[in-house]
């Protein structure tokens, strides 16, 4: 089955990042060897205010860090995308069948366009973007976090009109969440998602924290006014939250670990969650120093990564010219 699925270049990457997606990465490498393809989307990140110098050092950053947590460029195609031309030029050829009323429902584009004196025309036209990355590939499957719901649902509706337009081109694509942990939320405001850029420095854990920072944000995390480890996730969120957070960083399930706090408190639980992580992130903290490093290594992996998309995405590019009635050749 041919995977696919893109994290923005930019911002720093959270456990909420690191579950909802990366760990799905690996896992959708390895059952789909050489068929899966990641894209570090650099072209997204300019959609919002944005430093040039960041962009640059947090593309290499995120790369080291994807190697880290496992993506093996033997086995996958890890690749920036700005370095294939396909997806700036899919994005253009499939705002003839994006409409500009469902664009303007974005949930994402509303909220990171509140507020702000200047929104880019790039925040509006980033799903459509986001929808040819996608449908370059011919993907069966995106691995996604729960956030990026309605952005897949805009690229399933896009493929389905250009196909009918102008005849069966693209498949139409399916999302995979993980099934614990597709919505981390926010530890100091567990109703909120944890999020790069609308958390607050406690509310959030990044990947690349240290361990002594991560032990007390989870020790400062908000819980309720009740006594009881329950995963409600409703009623209680908070709890809810550490419980799936240290679901996937044991392995055990949820209702193991709420029948395994029978008479605990909550202090024990955020205890137990901030050891389970840094476990958890320990060997890729390692791997990451080593690998950011060598720079000239990851620029040549990525290079390599770039070629197998380039030859990937060409046809499907092509197809899409020939039956919008281009003359390219
Ligand atoms: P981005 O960069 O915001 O997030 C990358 C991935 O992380 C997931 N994620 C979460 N999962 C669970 N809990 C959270 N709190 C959490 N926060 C983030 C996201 O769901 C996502 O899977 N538009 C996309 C990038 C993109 C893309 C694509 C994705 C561009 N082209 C093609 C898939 C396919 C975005 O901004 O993700």
């Amino acid at each position: 089955m041919r995977v696919f699925s893109g994290i923005q270049a930019t911002g720093a990457k959270t456990i909420g990042n690191y579950i909802g997606a990366m760990r799905q990465y690996v896992a959708t490498q390895d059952e789909n060897e050489g068929d899966a393809f990641f894209c570090i989307v650099d072209l997204h990140s300019i959609t919002v205010e944005y430093d040039p110098q960041d962009l640059h050092d947090r593309t290499l950053d995120l790369a080291a860090l994807l190697y880290a947590v496992g993506l093996d460029p033997d086995r996958c195609t890890l690749f920036c995308q700005s370095h294939v031309a396909a997806h700036a030029e899919a994005a253009w050829l499939l705002s003839a069948v994006t409409g500009f009323g469902q664009l303007g429902r974005m949930t994402q584009f509303k909220e990171k366009g509140e507020g702000r004196e200047f929104v880019s025309a790039g925040l509006f036209t980033y799903p459509v973007l986001m929808a040819g990355d996608i449908l370059l590939y011919q993907t069966d499957i995106v691995p996604i976090g729960d956030d990026q719901r309605q952005h897949l649902e805009l690229s399933r509706d896009v493929a389905e009109r250009f196909n009918s337009r102008f005849g069966e081109t693209f498949k139409v694509p399916r999302a995979v969440y993980p099934t614990v942990g597709a919505r981390i939320m926010d530890l100091q405001e567990p109703t909120k998602k944890m999020s790069t850029t609308a958390s607050s420095e406690q509310g959030r854990v990044l990947v690349l924290d240290p361990p002594d920072t991560i032990r007390k944000k989870f020790r400062t995390a908000v819980t309720d006014s009740d006594r009881e480890i329950r995963y409600l996730p409703d009623e209680k969120p908070g709890v809810s939250n550490l419980l799936e957070i240290l679901s996937v960083a044991t392995g055990s399930p949820i209702p193991q670990l709420e029948a395994g706090y029978d008479g605990k408190g909550y202090g024990d639980l955020k205890t137990d969650v901030g050891e389970a992580v840094v476990e958890l992130f320990r060997p890729v903290h390692e791997r990451y120093e080593e690998l950011r490093a060598d720079e000239p290594e990851l620029r040549r992996l990525l290079g390599i990564g770039a070629e197998k998309a380039r030859e990937a995405s060409a046809p499907t590019l092509q197809q899409m010219y020939d039956r919008m009635g281009f003359v390219r050749r």
